[in-house]
């Protein structure tokens, strides 16, 4: 079993890397192996529409780290993306990473697996970058197990938001059920 969270924030210790391994903490408490990446510190170019994934199945610009982090969501059982806030949608890097999958569903490489979607905004857009991953996740097919929405401005912010850390444990319960619908 495996749990894989990302967080997309280009803040290595950001509220978004905090949701997340909140998120990934208390899994592990629950004995199932978890694993955490961040993008701050990758390259992940983003998709040019060339097409030439239908035929190969796999992301033709193979000089950046996007290939390494997609072959993680494919190994994992359950996906935690998460995102900040940026215009009132995802930010940049992360958009990237999930504009590429385009070229893990001709074959549907990523459904059947959960996925939870966690976003953080100091004020107002939560609901646009949630909408963004709830459409990822959706349209690969994985089964949706939930989603965290933070507030929090400056990193370590989103601690205070007591909401969200109890929906973040919350939302760890589910992906427990979700792995051992026997307990
Ligand atoms: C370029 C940029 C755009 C932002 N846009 C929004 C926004 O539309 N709405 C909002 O509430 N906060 C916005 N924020 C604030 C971030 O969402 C907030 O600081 C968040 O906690 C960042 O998460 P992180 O620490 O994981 O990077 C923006 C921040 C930046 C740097």
């Amino acid at each position: 079993m495996n749990v894989l969270g990302i967080s997309g924030s280009m803040r290595r210790n950001g509220n978004t890397a905090m949701l997340v391994a909140a998120i990934l903490d208390r899994v592990r408490e629950a004995g199932i192996e978890t694993e955490y990446l961040t993008l701050a510190d990758m390259d992940i170019q983003p998709c040019t529409g060339c097409e030439a994934c239908k035929d190969a199945k796999w992301c033709v610009l193979e000089d950046d780290d996007w290939g390494a982090v997609a072959q993680k969501m494919i190994d994992c059982e359950v996906l935690v993306i998460g995102a900040p806030t940026y215009y009132y949608d995802i930010n940049g890097q992360t958009k990237n990473l999930i504009d590429r999958t385009y070229s893990l569903y001709h074959d549907r490489r990523l459904s059947g697996r959960g996925g939870v979607a966690v976003t953080v905004c100091a004020d107002r857009g939560c609901e646009r970058s949630l909408e963004t991953l709830e459409g990822f996740l959706n349209t690969h097919g994985f089964s949706y197990l939930g989603y965290v929405c933070g507030r929090g401005y400056n990193p370590g912010d989103v601690q205070k938001d007591k909401w969200a850390m109890k929906k973040a444990s919350a939302v760890a319960n589910a992906i427990v059920r979700y792995l051992r619908p026997e307990d």
